[in-house]
């Protein structure tokens, strides 16, 4: 992707920015694609033959039990989804990035889309392909990623259309959180982040995430911050 570089503009008059020094900080960037830094993960949904389609995905949010995902219009996924509203998100560690990079050049759309068709090749049993394994989930048809430390089943609820036709925003309520117990202090529930890596996608890198640098008063495993 190329961004053009937007038009320089003097600071308001009696305003607060001065503009020769914003100048002098930054440079004007042209990165290809705009991802900054957000976990990755493994979205499943159901095939009309009932079998799992796995896709690697990471354009993501969370606001209460919805997640809101960015997935692309031509894709497997959103041919299933629109149809079968049941999925599993299953998010990788770290050391789980060679899946993603096996399912990269995969769809599991027949035929292959022609916008798609230089990048990637169909295939039906991704699972394998990627080198995983299917747990089977609660509430939904898709399967879970065995190998992966924390797992949600979830319903989407709206498809709503891009302003370019070529992705959709789909949200998704979560009906249940799976996790590996080690992740989970006794008694809580909740999700130790201290014990948690999730595999951070940036710019097209994978990344472990980095040491903790701080949290918010309204952490449930910590007291809060003593900050200035
Ligand atoms: C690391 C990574 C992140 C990706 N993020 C997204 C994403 O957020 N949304 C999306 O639609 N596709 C994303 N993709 C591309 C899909 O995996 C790709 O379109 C794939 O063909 C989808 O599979 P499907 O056609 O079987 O649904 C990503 C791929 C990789 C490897």
């Amino acid at each position: 992707m190329t961004v053009d570089a937007p038009a320089v503009t003097a600071a308001p008059s009696g305003g607060g920015v001065d503009a020769a020094a914003a100048a002098s900080t930054h440079v004007i960037a042209h990165p290809h694609v705009l991802y900054v830094g957000t976990p990755a993960y493994l979205i499943c949904s159901t095939n009309a033959d009932g079998s799992p389609n796995l896709a690697a995905a990471s354009s993501h949010w969370a606001l209460g039990d919805m997640l809101c995902l960015g997935l692309e219009a031509e894709g497997q996924t959103a041919v299933n989804i629109a149809e079968r509203p049941g999925i599993t998100i299953s998010f990788p560690s770290a050391r789980l990035w060679p899946a993603l990079v096996r399912l990269s050049h995969l769809t599991g759309r027949d035929p292959v889309p022609i916008d798609k068709a230089a990048r990637y090749t169909y295939e039906h049993d991704k699972f394998t392909a990627a080198r995983l394994t299917p747990q089977p989930s609660d509430l939904v048809d898709a399967p879970r990623v065995k190998e992966c430390a924390l797992q949600f089943e979830a319903e989407v609820r709206r498809l709503t259309p891009g302003l370019d036709g070529s992705y959709f925003m789909v949200e998704a309520e979560v009906l249940r959180v799976h996790a590996d117990p080690a992740l989970v202090p006794e008694g809580t529930g909740e999700i130790d982040p201290r014990r948690w890596h999730p595999l951070v996608y940036a710019f097209r890198h994978f990344f472990d995430r980095g040491d903790e640098v701080g949290w918010l008063p309204s952490s449930r495993l910590a007291p809060p911050p003593v900050i200035d």
